[in-house]
C-alpha cells in the first residue's frame, strides 16, 4: 500500500516509525515531514492544513490510505475532503473533529449525555462572563472556544487574574476568534492521566494510559508548553480506574457521537482528572496526543496499519491488539527559550550515538545546506526508551540524552518522577 502521514512533528514521526515496520505499507510519505521522518518516509512539500494540495497530491501520486495525523486539518475537514476524492481515510470527519476544536461543543454533549465533567457555563459576552466570575469566586478555570494551541486555557487563582483572562480572550482578542466564546468552570483537583483510544465509529479500544508533562521546568514549574515529556503506562490508572472509565466516560461517549450524527473514526483523546468524586473529563482531543504517542507506539506490538485500516472500515472488534510488557518513556529535548522566544538552525550533535540506545524521534529538525541536521522549532527531539518497569525506561531513556547537545539545549530532568 501506498500511505501518506500528514503532519511534521514528534508525533508523526513514531506513527511513521511504526507504520514503516508494517509489511502491508510499501511505500510510506509525509507531509510535510521532518528531518528525522525522512529516515523513514518520503517528505512531501505540503503544508498540513492545505486541504486543498494534499488531496490534489495524494490524487495524482495514488495513494491508497492518508492518516490526518495534526488537530487543525482534522477540523478543517481534511478527511472529509479525502474520503470525497475516493481515498480511505484515517481520523474523524469535521462533524466529529468538533470535539476538540470547540470546547462549548463538547461541554453541551457531556452534559446532555451525563458524562462526568466540571460544571460550567458558556459566554458570548464580556459582561455575563465577569458577573459569573464574581458570584462563584475562585478558583475557576477560563477556556477559549476554540482551537488556541493548547495555550487558551487559563487556572485562575483568584477572580481578579480570572477576569484578566476573559478580558484578554474576549475584548482584546488574544485568540483571535477562538476567544469570542469562553467557556468558565469549576477547577477540579486531583491527578491528571491520558486515554487516548481507538475508535471505528462503534467500537473502542483503550491504548496504554500515559501521563505527560506540560509545563516547561522541573517540578513543574514555568509556562504551559506542548509537553516536555510523557510516559506509559501511568501507574495511577489502576484497573478498576480503567473499568469505570469505560463504563461512564469512553464508551457513552461514542455512543453519544453517533447518536448525534457524528460518528468518530480515529483517535480520541480523554484527558482526565481523576478527582475524589470519580474520573472527569478536562477535555478531548480529536486525534493522537504529542508527545504521549512516542512512548505509548513504542509499546504497540500489532501491525499499525491494521488498526488503522479496522478504524477505517469499522470493524475494530475483529482485532486483537497487543502491548508489551514494561514501560516506555519519552523525553523532550526542547531550544533554549521554548516556549517564548528561541533561536533554530543550531547542528545537533550525538544522534548517532543516543539512536544505538533508544529511538530518537524527530519533532522540529531540519537538513541545512551542509547537509547537517539542525534544530527546528522548539520541541526538536523526543528520545524514547522502553524498559521492563518506569523507573527503568526512565534511565534509559535519560542516558540515551546524553551523547546529544546542541546550543542552548534544554530539557526537563524529572519526567516521569513528579
Ligand atoms: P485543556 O487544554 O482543556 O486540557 O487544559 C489545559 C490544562 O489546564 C489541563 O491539562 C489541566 O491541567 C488544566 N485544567 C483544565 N481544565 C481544568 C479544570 N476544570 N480544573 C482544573 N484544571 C483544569
Ligand atoms: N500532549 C497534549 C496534547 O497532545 O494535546
Amino acid at each position: 500500500m501506498k500511505v501518506l502521514v500528514v503532519g511534521g512533528g514528534g508525533r508523526e514521526h513514531a506513527i511513521c516509525w511504526k507504520l514503516a515496520q508494517s509489511p502491508k505499507v510499501t511505500e510510506l510519505y509525509c507531509a510535510p515531514g521532518n528531518a528525522g521522518i525522512a529516515q523513514v518516509a518520503t517528505c512531501v512539500p505540503v503544508k498540513a492544513t492545505d486541504v486543498e494540495n494534499m488531496v490534489k497530491w495524494a490524487k495524482e501520486n495514488a495513494m491508497d490510505f492518508v492518516m490526518v495525523a495534526p488537530d487543525d486539518p482534522l477540523a478543517l475537514g481534511m478527511v472529509d475532503a479525502l474520503e470525497a476524492a475516493g481515498i480511505p481515510a484515517f481520523g474523524p470527519r469535521a462533524n466529529a473533529a468538533i470535539i476538540e476544536a470547540s470546547k462549548a461543543f463538547s461541554k453541551s454533549l457531556m452534559k446532555k449525555y451525563h458524562i462526568p465533567t466540571a460544571k460550567y457555563e458558556t459566554f458570548t459576552e464580556l459582561d455575563k462572563a465577569l458577573a459569573y466570575i464574581q458570584e462563584q469566586g475562585a478558583p475557576i478555570v477560563v477556556k477559549a472556544d476554540g482551537l488556541a494551541l493548547g495555550k487558551g486555557v487559563v487556572v485562575a487563582q483568584t477572580v481578579e487574574e480570572a477576569q484578566q483572562a476573559v478580558r484578554e480572550m474576549m475584548e482584546d482578542h488574544k485568540f483571535g476568534a477562538s476567544g469570542s466564546t469562553v467557556v468558565i468552570e469549576e477547577c477540579m483537583v486531583g491527578p491528571e492521566v491520558t486515554v487516548l483510544a481507538f475508535c471505528d465509529g462503534e467500537h473502542l479500544v483503550p491504548m496504554l494510559s500515559s501521563q505527560d508533562h506540560k509545563r516547561a521546568y522541573d517540578g513543574n514549574q514555568g509556562p504551559n508548553t506542548g509537553g516536555m515529556g510523557a510516559f506509559c503506562p501511568s501507574p495511577k490508572y489502576t484497573p478498576e480506574i480503567a473499568q469505570r472509565c469505560t463504563r461512564e466516560i469512553f464508551l457513552p461517549t461514542v455512543e453519544a457521537l453517533k447518536a448525534e450524527g457524528r460518528p468518530f473514526k480515529g483517535v480520541i483523546y480523554f484527558g482526565l482528572m481523576l478527582t475524589q468524586d470519580g474520573p472527569k473529563v478536562v477535555e478531548y482531543n480529536a486525534r493522537f496526543g504529542d508527545p504521549e504517542t512516542q512512548p505509548i507506539l513504542s509499546m504497540l506490538d500489532t501491525d499499525l496499519m491494521d488498526i488503522f485500516q479496522a478504524c477505517v472500515d469499522g470493524t475494530l472488534d475483529q482485532v486483537d491488539i497487543k502491548w508489551k510488557q514494561g514501560a516506555a518513556c519519552c523525553i523532550v529535548l526542547a531550544s533554549g527559550g521554548y516556549p517564548v522566544a528561541y533561536e533554530k538552525g543550531y547542528p545537533i550533535s550525538g544522534l548517532e550515538e543516543a539512536g544505538k540506545q533508544a529511538v530518537v524521534f524527530h519533532a522540529g529538525t531540519a537538513r541545512n545546506e551542509a547537509g547537517e541536521i539542525v534544530t527546528a522549532g522548539g520541541r526538536v527531539l523526543g528520545v524514547t526508551a522502553v524498559g521492563s518497569n518506569l523507573e527503568d525506561a526512565i534511565a534509559k531513556a535519560y542516558a540515551a540524552c546524553k551523547p546529544i547537545t546542541w546550543q542552548d539545549m534544554h530539557f526537563r530532568t524529572d519526567i516521569g518522577k513528579v
